[in-house]
């Protein structure tokens, strides 16, 4: 055995033990101890049957994926399931906390699967941009069926035990102690029953390729997902170990694809992101009561994160209207989730038990923290905090969730400032994971750490930004929109731009993103800092004179393109007013239109939020590269499967990105700032 894995014995029964902590992660360490392990096994014959187990929380909650983008260590996966497979002899496998990716392989390879309560299965590995590689596609069928095993791996959807073992994924479920009723299962079972010996159940054509369809569809026909499909299909026409053998060879190849190496970086850089080093040692403050200032589209969306958060849950408006409109806003939701089964009626019930909504201030004295969700307006921002700070307990921490606002200058209209922060959630706030969590210039660290523990709990994803006007995200994706201005003004279309930058995986053009939320709030941003802008920079009026012209997006019917009909439904149509337009912005300034093509278009849409990205990161708004991914992809429609602006600013290299920000600069013309690709290339803390 290795230290990763021990064997013990109970009687007639082995106990194969996994203990390679935190998670059990299937390394090289752990399959060498698992086979060394299974081969004592199988020559002793006093043990006629045996149990593999996960030491600690969890069974083996997934692969070590750092291996991924190495050359494969021996022994690889699939040859300790086939050592359990020939042993000749029961295996059971005794799944706790989690059993993920191989590790719900290996519990597939074995005879049996028994569960403790609480357990989670899945085989998520598409979403790392591979396809399970030790069997997961060939077993899971033999037992769900082609179409939901397509289903199950294509959207790497986990399951409860107690649903997996409605499907038949797992044979019993316990609340008792799981070794020993694993032991007491092992001695049950008589002989091998392994799922290859199993017929893979019939079904029509119509079945699998319906399934197939909406998994294709649903998964954008990313690589890892046409090759899950196809692994899968295998498992009715081929031989089982032929099937096998493909299924291995796409996932060699797809594990060291760019798109997995995206992923993964993805999946690290979510992981870090929240965690935030300086407060080692700090203790967050304690919060069981949330107040919400202002019942609009963020505050009903955030009481909702709450509510399912467990926490007790305030909404405080000015006026009983757009109370009871936040209210029945949350009760919709409520009744909408209960009717598709998301939820069950007693866990919606529970949710709005555990609102109160009130007009009286007086109310938020028992909140341990308030959220401000009102108008974006600065003097409206710094009165309601002033009003809150005469009323909140000491020590209760006072979050804006504004966009763009100064978290200071909101946190000095109180007496006391070292409480305030920023948390910036994005919309849908019950649907979004991003929170952009804005330390102040003095906020206490207790209250930096609070916030991101309190995001944490809500099941979103914190990331630390420091105070700057539109912190990390709302700052790269106005540069970004910018230049797609600068493009239109040189002779691009609004829908050429979109086309190549959704082309490129963006949910969203920026120009079909900006007629949704609408031209008048970043003109209001414009106005609102006219006086500070450098006169001398290159300014593009093109936004303006649309809100002039009183197109400000969708709600007005038009914009950027015309809609028509129900506009919230309708696809935008291109339209010659604005082709117009843009002619004559352009001819104002004499400059000379030319025509884009898509590459041009990406790259230098790409080249300006990774140059704002850099300079983000020499003011420290930001303190590691990759939280911007995390930011970017999360909160932005940046396709994952790219890894975010700084994971495709590091492929370019080096050299390569010095010479095309250069490029940048020079066609940005004035006012352009470049900021140092070193940073990029950085890991950060
Ligand atoms: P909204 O207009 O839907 O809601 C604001 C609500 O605040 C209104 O119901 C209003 O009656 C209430 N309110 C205004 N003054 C108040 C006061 N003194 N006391 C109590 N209630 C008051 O606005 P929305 O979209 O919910 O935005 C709220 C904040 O969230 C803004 O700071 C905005 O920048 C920020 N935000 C908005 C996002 C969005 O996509 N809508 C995304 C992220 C942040």
């Amino acid at each position: 055995m290795t230290e990763r894995v021990k064997l013990e014995r109970d009687g007639d029964v082995a106990l194969i033990i996994i203990d390679n902590p935190p998670i059990n992660a299937g390394s090289a360490e752990v399959r060498t101890g698992l086979l060394a392990a299974i081969r004592e096994f199988q020559d002793d014959p006093q043990l006629r049957s045996a149990v593999l187990i996960g030491a600690g929380a969890t069974f083996i909650a997934g692969s070590d994926l750092r291996e991924f983008g190495q050359p494969l260590q021996e022994p690889q996966l699939p040859a300790v399931i086939e050592a359990i497979e020939r042993c000749g002899k029961p295996v059971v496998a005794a799944l706790h906390g989690a059993a993920l990716g191989g590790g719900f392989e290996l519990a597939l390879g074995c005879d049996a699967r028994i569960a403790r309560s609480g357990t989670m299965v899945g085989l998520p590995e598409v979403t790392l941009g591979i396809v399970p590689g030790a069997g997961g596609t060939q077993r899971l069928p033999r037992i769900v069926g082609i179409p939901r095993a397509i289903r199950f791996i294509c959207t790497g959807e986990r399951l409860n035990c107690e649903q997996a073992f409605m499907v038949g994924l797992i044979d019993e479920i316990t609340s008792s102690d799981l070794r020993s009723a694993a032991v007491a299962h092992a001695r049950r079972l008589r002989g091998k029953r392994l799922l290859r010996d199993l017929p893979v159940p019939g079904v029509t054509e119509a079945d699998v390729e319906s399934a197939a369809d909406e998994a294709r569809k649903a998964g954008k026909n990313r690589p890892a997902v046409l090759a899950a499909v196809e692994a899968i299909r295998y498992a009715a026409i081929l031989p089982f170990d032929d099937a096998l053998v493909r299924e291995r060879a796409a996932f060699q190849v797809l594990r060291v694809s760019p798109e997995a190496q995206a992923l993964r970086h993805l999946f690290f850089a979510e992981r870090n992101a929240s965690k935030f080093p300086q407060l080692a040692g700090v203790k967050p403050r304690q919060v069981g009561h949330l107040a919400i200032i202002g019942a609009g589209t963020m505050g009903s969306g955030i009481a909702i994160a709450a509510l399912d958060g467990d926490l007790n849950v305030t909404l405080l408006e000015q006026e009983v209207g757009a109370l009871q409109r936040g209210v029945d806003r949350i009760r919709e939701h409520y009744a909408r989730r209960v009717a598709a089964g998301k939820v069950n009626a007693e866990t919606a019930a529970n949710c709005e038990f555990r609102l109160r909504a009130t007009t009286d201030w007086n109310v938020l004295a028992d909140a341990d923290l308030v959220i401000e969700a009102v108008f974006e307006d600065i003097a409206v921002k710094r009165e309601v905090f002033a009003r809150l700070d005469g009323i909140a307990k000491p020590g209760a921490i006072l979050a804006s969730n504004t966009s763009y606002l100064d978290v200071d200058l909101i946190a000095a209209a109180t007496s006391r400032p070292r409480d305030v922060l920023g948390l910036h959630f994005f919309s849908p706030a019950n649907v979004m994971r991003l929170v952009e969590v804005v330390r102040g210039a003095v906020t206490a660290p207790d209250v930096v750490l609070t916030g991101l523990e309190v995001v944490k709990r809500l099941g979103k994803l914190p990331v630390v930004t420091g105070n700057a006007f539109g912190f990390v995200g709302n700052r790269i994706f106005s540069a970004y929109r910018r230049h797609c201005e600068f493009m239109l003004e040189e002779g691009a279309l609004p829908e050429q731009v979109d086309a190549a930058l959704e082309a490129f995986g963006f949910a969203m053009g920026p120009f079909a993103v900006a007629d949704l939320s609408g031209l008048d709030i970043a003109w209001r941003i414009r106005q609102s800092r006219a006086a500070t802008l450098d006169t001398a920079a290159r300014y593009v009026r093109i936004p303006d004179l649309l809100c002039e012209a009183g197109r400000l997006g969708r709600k007005t019917g038009s914009g950027y393109y015309l809609y028509e009909g129900d506009a919230r439904k309708s696809r935008g149509r291109v339209d010659s007013f604005v082709h117009e337009l843009l002619i004559s912005a352009s001819a104002d300034k004499n400059i000379v239109r030319r025509t884009f093509g898509a590459d041009e278009i990406q790259l230098r849409a790409l080249l300006a939020m990774a140059n704002e990205a850099a300079l983000l990161l020499a003011q420290g708004v930001v303190q590691r590269a990759s939280d911007v991914d995390v930011v970017l992809v999360n909160g932005y429609g940046f396709p994952r499967w790219e890894g975010g602006p700084v994971f495709w600013a590091r492929q370019r290299g080096s050299k390569t990105l010095q010479a095309e920000l250069d490029w940048l600069e020079r066609v940005s013309g004035a006012g352009f700032v470049q900021g140092d690709p070193r940073h990029l290339f950085e890991e950060g803390s």
